[in-house]
C-alpha cells in the first residue's frame, strides 16, 4: 500500500508578535465571549471575523435547553456574516473561549461541524481564511481551514 502525506505546518505565536489588525481581531473574539448564552456548559466562545471589505462581524455560542438547537460561536459568526454580506469573502477567523468565566489557557479550537461550514466559505469565495485560535498561553495561526479538515467534503463531490 502507497501513503499520502496529509502533514500541516502551523504557526504558535505570543499576541505581541500579531500586526495590529489580527490582534484587533483576536481581541473582538474575546470580547465577544461575552455574548454568549451558555447556562449549560459555561463554556462561552466567541468568534470574529473579517470581510474582505474590512467590516469584522462577530458571534457567540448559543446554547438552548434542548441541547442540539444551541449553536456554536464560529457558525454563528459565519451564518450572520452571510446573511448580512452576501457578496463578501471572509478572509480571516479568531476564536476564543473562557471555562467557567476564565480565558481557556491552551488554543480553543473549532469543532467538526464549524470547520466543515467554513471550508464551504472558503470553497464558496474562492479565498483562505486565516484562522487564529486563541489560549492565554499561546495563539495557533492557520493559513486555512482546510489544513484542519483534511479531505474536507465539499459540494462538488455530488456533481
Ligand atoms: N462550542 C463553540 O461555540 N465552538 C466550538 O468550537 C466548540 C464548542 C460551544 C458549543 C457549546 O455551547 C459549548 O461550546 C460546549 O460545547
Amino acid at each position: 500500500m502507497k501513503t499520502i502525506d496529509l502533514s500541516i505546518k502551523i504557526g504558535y505565536c505570543q499576541m505581541e508578535e500579531l500586526p495590529a489588525d489580527e490582534q484587533q481581531l483576536v481581541e473582538a473574539a474575546v470580547r465577544a465571549t461575552k455574548n454568549s448564552y451558555s447556562p449549560y456548559s459555561h463554556f462561552a466562545v466567541g468568534a470574529a471575523l473579517r470581510l474582505e471589505n474590512g467590516t469584522v462581524v462577530t458571534g457567540a455560542n448559543q446554547e438552548n435547553a434542548a441541547y442540539p438547537s444551541g449553536l456554536c460561536a464560529e457558525r454563528t459568526a459565519i451564518f450572520s456574516a452571510q446573511a448580512q454580506y452576501p457578496d463578501q469573502p471572509v478572509t480571516a477567523l479568531a476564536i476564543a473561549a473562557r471555562n467557567g468565566g476564565s480565558l481557556v489557557k491552551s488554543p480553543i479550537v473549532p469543532c467538526g461541524a464549524c470547520r466543515q461550514v467554513a471550508v464551504e466559505i472558503e470553497d464558496r469565495y474562492k479565498h483562505p481564511i486565516r484562522v487564529f485560535l486563541y489560549g492565554t498561553d499561546g495563539i495557533y495561526v492557520v493559513d486555512t481551514i482546510k489544513d484542519l479538515l483534511p479531505l474536507y467534503f465539499v459540494g462538488d463531490a455530488m456533481k
